[in-house]
């Protein structure tokens, strides 16, 4: 099945979506973008992705004003044009052409680039599953709240994953546990759900603050604050939440097993609570 990209003002095949090399997203990664679920082909959490773009491109002074409605048109014909009933929309913004130069100009033309994947997601189902994770530096550059694609060293962090055959990178500074490669990070301890407050630090998660809001209103205690990897070796419980894990259990961290390597009760009761939100 041909699979349409948008960019541009334009829907073009897939094959045909071309960038021009001296794009500052392409040569700087001076680009921001976003992940947004589709489940059952609705667009999930939509306010909250377009906040954070709004945030992101604030942050980087970019030439581009963003508009709900007609982003939202965009995204609907693509998951219509793609037959996409679960997956995720991928929208990359970059600063825009310029010959090559650290400094930008002002008042470049951004490139805007839509497209659609599938993608299976892990539902607190009889398939709900749980898995290992490796702890790993934290060298990212000063300011991962904002969603930009220089994601160098996540990408290093995430191979590192792969290759030992975990899911996701568990990333420390100074002992304490900041974020993972590509998704944030809680524990349960004496039944108190903790989890790293949303300063620079890290990525203020769309399915953090959903799932933040959701913990409140079931009346369990979540403490934002920092916590070591001693605290998360420890941990009752561990999960990570992203757009694309939702919320996935963590029951090894390296060599160490959580929970007895067994998913835990409020891990669990939050990802069945978030999944009936959502649908
Ligand atoms: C570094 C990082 N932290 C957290 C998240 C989770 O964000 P969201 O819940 O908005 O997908 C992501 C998602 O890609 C990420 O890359």
């Amino acid at each position: 099945m041909t699979t349409y990209v948008y960019i541009n003002n334009k829907y073009v095949k897939f094959k045909d979506a071309k960038i021009h090399i001296e794009d500052r997203g392409f040569q700087f990664s001076d680009s921001v973008y976003e992940v947004i679920k589709v489940l059952n082909s609705k667009l999930i959490d939509l306010d909250f992705h377009i906040n954070r773009l709004k945030y992101s491109i604030k942050e980087l002074n970019f030439n581009y004003k963003v508009n709900q409605t007609s982003l939202t048109k965009i995204f609907i014909n693509l998951v219509n044009k793609n037959k996409l009933k679960n997956g995720i929309i991928y929208l990359q913004i970059t600063r825009g052409i310029q010959s090559r130069e650290h400094a930008y100009k002002k008042n470049l033309k951004p490139n805007i680039i839509i497209y659609t994947a599938k993608k299976k997601f892990n539902l607190p189902n009889k398939n709900y599953k749980g898995y290992k994770a490796i702890t790993y530096p934290d060298i990212r550059w000063g300011r991962p709240d904002i969603k930009t694609t220089s994601l160098l060293a996540n990408i290093l962090a995430a191979t590192e994953a792969s290759n030992q055959g975990a899911y996701e990178t568990i990333l420390f500074k100074k002992k304490k546990v900041t974020e993972a490669a590509h998704s944030n990070v809680w524990i349960v301890k004496d039944k108190k759900i903790i989890t790293h407050p949303a300063n620079k630090e890290i990525l203020k998660g769309v399915t953090r603050t959903v799932l933040k809001n959701m913990i409140k209103s079931l009346n369990l205690k979540l403490i934002e604050r920092e916590f070591s990897i001693n605290e998360l070796l420890k941990a009752e419980e561990v999960f990570i939440t992203s757009s694309g894990s939702l919320v996935t259990p963590i029951t090894q961290v390296d060599k160490i097993k959580i929970n007895k390597g067994k998913i835990g009760t409020i891990t669990k009761s939050l990802a069945l609570n978030l999944y009936k939100a959502i649908i």
